[in-house]
């Protein structure tokens, strides 16, 4: 049982402030958690709480710490910590707005995280296994982002991420030495060609690219340099995170940084058309932008079939709208973030929507990160069979790596690594 939730302003990985949440059960477990925060935001995902006053530009999170502390506290102690589904449907009660507005997607996501760690701590088993069962053994390929553009980098590219997709590896521990040792190779690339090497948010490179093309052309460089082969050991996934050069679909799409200004939905699916074509692409995320409904549902009929299209921020791991993205076709995956929605009962309830209509879906970080774990269990724990976590570098993504390396070895020969 609940004896004691409280919560701290810590900072992110950006240096912007977040919660991390402490739960103390009567049997003497202490857990805690922190909340992960993003830049490239769906317009419909759940409100994280910020102050708005003088304090850290406005983004504290001072109120949201106030919230756990009186409101949900006031609510959840007593209350049995393995109880996850009846702990988050009180607090959404509680709350009692659309998007959690009240007392903050971000407090709730915290104390929710918490309560299951505790209560995986409690029952002496690992956090994947408390989740997913013992059958939870399949580690996710990791899609680690290489190279950062759009909202994640201060460079000339216009898609937000290309990542590096190690399918082709025996293992998840093979499959990060891919990817890290590919990283390595690219740094060295760019250093040659006197491109900066300092990065992006998540941690992938962000040099100054003459085009996205240029930037796919280097990436394919640096796996070959490296000793891989392309397509077969190591293949390209991408987010354009398009809302981020859309905001308006009557003004068509800005690729501002490659030079080629104003195109159009169609001009953005034929540019992926020839480039899967071209390139070793096994995965599409947010090709076009929340609102371009009609585009997203002719890339997947053009597409679907090849490679997975995955939508972000125009389902924002929302039963609500998946529900309606599977009814219209307009994908056949879709990415999963905890926070979007807010609670991990309503992000399993997301995974099975998808899992039940033969949809993929695609465990995420976000751009603004904490040295939690939480992410490399459930993503065991939901066996999707993928997720990303950025780069090979920063520790906040490393954090999570190093966890999945664990479990891992954790597993021995239990342990599953596939693509598929
Ligand atoms: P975000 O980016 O965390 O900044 O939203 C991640 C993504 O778009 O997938
Ligand atoms: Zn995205």
């Amino acid at each position: 049982l609940i004896e004691e939730i409280y919560a701290l302003e810590i900072l992110d990985s950006r240096g912007n402030p977040t919660l991390r949440v402490y739960v103390e059960l009567f049997d003497g477990t202490k857990e805690f958690s922190s909340v992960p925060s993003g830049a490239s935001t769906g317009q419909n995902e759940a409100l994280e709480l910020r102050d708005n006053d003088k304090r850290y530009g406005g983004k504290g999170v001072l109120k949201a710490v106030n919230n756990v502390n009186t409101t949900i506290a006031d609510a959840l102690i007593g209350m049995d910590a393995t109880k996850q589904k009846d702990i988050d449907y009180t607090m959404i009660e509680l709350d009692g707005t659309e998007n959690k507005s009240k007392l903050g997607a971000n407090a709730i996501l915290g104390v929710s995280m918490a309560i299951a760690k505790a209560a995986a701590k409690s029952l002496n088993l690992p956090l994947y296994q408390y989740l997913g069962g013992t059958n939870a053994v399949r580690i996710p390929v990791p899609c680690m982002n290489i190279l950062n553009g759009g909202e994640h980098a201060d460079n000339s590219v216009d898609f937000q991420e290309f990542m590096l997709v190690p399918h082709g590896a025996p293992t998840f521990t093979e499959g990060l030495r891919y990817v890290a040792e590919t990283f390595h190779t690219l740094k060295s690339i760019l250093k040659k060609r006197k491109l900066a090497t300092s990065v992006g948010d998540e941690g992938g490179f962000a040099p100054d690219c003459e085009s996205n093309e240029a930037a796919i052309e280097l990436i394919i460089e640096a796996i070959k340099k490296a000793g891989f082969k392309p397509g077969k050991d190591l293949s390209i996934a991408v987010d354009n995170a398009a809302n981020s050069f859309c905001t308006n679909l009557k003004d068509n799409y800005n690729l501002v940084w490659s030079g080629k200004g104003k195109v159009t939905s169609d001009d953005i699916i034929d540019l992926a058309g020839e480039w899967l074509e071209k390139y070793p692409i096994i995965l599409w995320e947010d090709p076009l932008a929340e609102k371009d409904y009609k585009g997203f549902k002719k890339f997947t009929k053009k597409y679907g079939d090849k490679i997975e299209v995955v939508g972000d921020d125009i389902f924002v791991t929302n039963t609500k709208y998946i529900k309606d993205g599977i009814k219209k076709n307009l994908a056949n995956s879709c990415l999963i973030k905890l926070n979007q929605i807010g609670t991990v009962t309503e992000t399993i309830e997301a995974v099975r929507m998808c899992r039940d209509a033969g949809w993929r879906y695609f465990l995420s970080h976000r751009s603004g990160e904490t040295e939690d774990t939480f992410l490399a269990d459930f993503a065991v724990a939901m066996d999707g069979g993928h997720l990303k976590t950025g780069s090979a570098c920063r520790g906040e993504r490393i954090a999570k790596y190093n966890r999945l390396l664990e479990i891992e070895h954790e597993l021995g020969d239990r342990a599953e690594y596939r693509w598929s």
